[in-house]
């Protein structure tokens, strides 16, 4: 067969490869989107795939795990396939892997995140979280460390690496930097849960404020910057196959300073972390304090990408087995007591109460009157979910999609509790999904709720905003989950939806309503991570093997503690 000839621009005729044929192009896609269960992340049994079970377990101290390992470049040894520069070069892509014409929206979505670069002595660091000249700044005008991980995963899979490190090594600098809220100092790890660049423009120099917490609404530090901000060193690494930057003295120092404040000895009996209201992207009060699943999915994630990070040396031994044996501990924990399916709702509906000693079932002493009454219609014959906190005598049982999506990503959740997320999301998908994905959580607090949790806040009214609103953001944590559940036709069904939406509402931050219907009371337009998180979500669906900077195997050595319960019938 002859090789087809495209005509370019000018008039030319060139030969190009030969296009597949539709039925081709459809046999494609769909092997791809109907790919069994758990996509293959990584090619090949890696350093990135070691078990932190077996570092502990196999060798003791863990050093020698190390020492054992041919040496720490192996870490970044599986890069197959992940990297693919430029193949959408912005605004010009002309098609996308399996040759279909790309979304009309991409174009305008590329554009609009271009737009918000912000650059700093003339190197692009961040992206703005909204460009919304109709509306208050506020701080909107500034680059959030956790609004700018779309960003760089967006530009990460477009082979545009640069901006992204220029911010891990800007925020880095921010680290160090004394932070102190009123008379009292913060913790040496915090990073900043925002930054500004300020044009003298008498001397004609630009400097950089940030905010760890001390200007925030309700001046709450962020936890959730540091978490982000390693598991995207972790993405830019395994994107890039560049170990430098990770293995830089700086970088190697900013883990240690994050995770140390974390993993401190103190009063604590529960291997989650202990919280303030409003500390990660839901960032008022929400009824979110105590031990948030956001928080604990994060903070799980940034551990297990800590540990491939690290370099196996002296300086770093400590540090390496405190966040081993957390995982262990944190894992059990979280796969025993934050986890929900119609068998478990229905032990906690028939727990004692005041039980003591080692024996106790009710461990937290929960009482089954304080269980919700949507919940009993809420869950599912087949699904689960891993619910909003755990404390004594407390047991918040809202969604929060976030916390979800990364507990998936992460696998935290057993593959058994991924796959029953995800039956949930089916089965739920008017509460979950409705008109616009996705909600931030479900359900809404309503009237006396209300009141008492948010104290009376106008911006979190029931389902609006944090409270029941939902976020397109989420959209590219949604098609990560699906996708490496072996799903991708939930994100699919999910993208088609915001597409249809998303560009002619000029990317609202938040939609409202019980089904998400209306552009959010408050919402910014041209809000960043509304466009990233939409243009991440594409791509990965179009090319699943960029999963891989941001998903990590299961830890074949772990053993589950819970699965999900398969002898229900109802
Ligand atoms: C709002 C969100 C927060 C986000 C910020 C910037 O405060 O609650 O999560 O980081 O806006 O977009």
């Amino acid at each position: 067969m002859p090789s087809p000839v495209d005509v370019t621009q000018n008039g030319n005729a060139r030969h190009v490869e030969a296009a597949p044929s539709l039925f081709e192009i459809e046999e494609d896609l769909a092997r791809l989107l109907e790919r069994p269960r758990q996509v293959n992340i990584e090619r090949k049994r890696s350093f990135d795939e070691r078990s932190f079970s077996e570092m502990s377990m196999t060798h003791s101290p863990p050093r020698q795990a190390y020492k054992n390992s041919e040496n720490s470049s192996r870490v970044f040894d599986n890069m197959v396939g992940v990297y693919s520069p430029g193949r959408w070069s912005g605004i010009h892509t002309p098609r996308s892997a399996f040759g279909f014409e790309p979304h009309p929206i991409i174009g305008d979505a590329w554009e609009a995140l271009r737009r918000s670069i912000v650059n700093f002595r003339e190197q692009p660091v961040g992206t703005i979280a909204a460009i919304d000249n109709s509306a208050e700044e506020l701080n909107y005008d500034q680059v959030f460390v956790r609004d700018f991980v779309p960003s760089a995963l967006a530009f990460l899979m477009n082979g545009e690496p640069e901006i992204v490190k220029n911010f891990l090594l800007k925020t880095l600098r921010l680290q160090s930097r004394e932070k102190k809220i009123d008379q009292f100092k913060l913790g040496d790890g915090v990073m900043p849960a925002s930054f500004k660049v300020l044009h003298d423009p008498v001397r004609n120099y630009e400097t950089i404020t940030a905010d760890f917490g001390e200007s925030a609404i309700g001046r709450v530090a962020p936890v959730d910057s540091g978490f982000w901000w390693i598991i995207l060193l972790r993405a830019y690494t395994k994107s890039t196959g560049d170990t430098s930057l990770a293995e830089m003295p700086e970088c190697q120092r900013g883990i240690r300073l994050i995770l140390e404040m974390c993993l401190s000895e103190g009063f604590d009996t529960f291997p989650t972390l202990l919280c303030a209201d409003g500390c990660s992207m839901i960032d008022r009060r929400m009824g979110v304090y105590g031990y948030p699943i956001e928080i604990q999915a994060l903070f799980f994630m940034a551990l297990r990408c800590a540990l491939l990070l690290l370099k196996p040396d002296e300086e770093n031994r400590q540090c390496t087995d405190a966040i081993i044996k957390r995982l262990h501990a944190l894992s059990f924990h979280m796969r025993s007591y934050f986890w929900l399916d119609i068998k478990q709702l229905n032990d906690i509906y028939r727990y004692k109460t005041e039980e003591y000693s080692h024996t106790a079932v009710n461990k937290f002493n929960v009482m089954p009157d304080s269980l919700p009454e949507w919940v009993f219609d809420f869950m599912p014959c087949r699904g689960g979910y891993f619910i909003g906190n755990v404390s004594p005598a407390h047991m918040d049982f809202r969604w929060f999609c976030l916390g979800n999506c990364i507990a998936i990503l992460s696998s935290l959740a057993t593959p058994e509790q991924a796959s029953a997320i995800m039956d949930l999301l089916e089965s739920r998908w008017q509460e979950l999904v409705g008109e616009m994905p996705l909600k931030i959580c479900y359900p809404a607090m309503e009237g006396h709720e209300w009141r008492i949790v948010t104290g009376c806040d106008p911006k979190n009214t029931s389902w609006s905003y944090h409270n029941g609103g939902s976020w397109p953001v989420l959209l590219w944590l949604l098609t990560a989950a699906a996708i490496k559940t072996g799903r991708p036709q939930i994100a699919r069904r999910a993208i088609e939806l915001a597409e249809s939406r998303l560009l002619k509402d000029s990317w609202p931050e938040y939609y409202d309503g019980k089904l998400g219907r209306f552009i959010g009371k408050q919402a910014r337009k041209f809000q960043t991570w509304s466009i990233a998180g939409y243009l991440v979500a594409r791509m990965m669906l179009e090319d699943p093997s960029h999963l891989g900077m941001i998903a990590l195997e299961e830890d074949k050595m772990m053993k589950p503690t819970m699965k999900r319960s398969a002898s229900w019938t109802c």
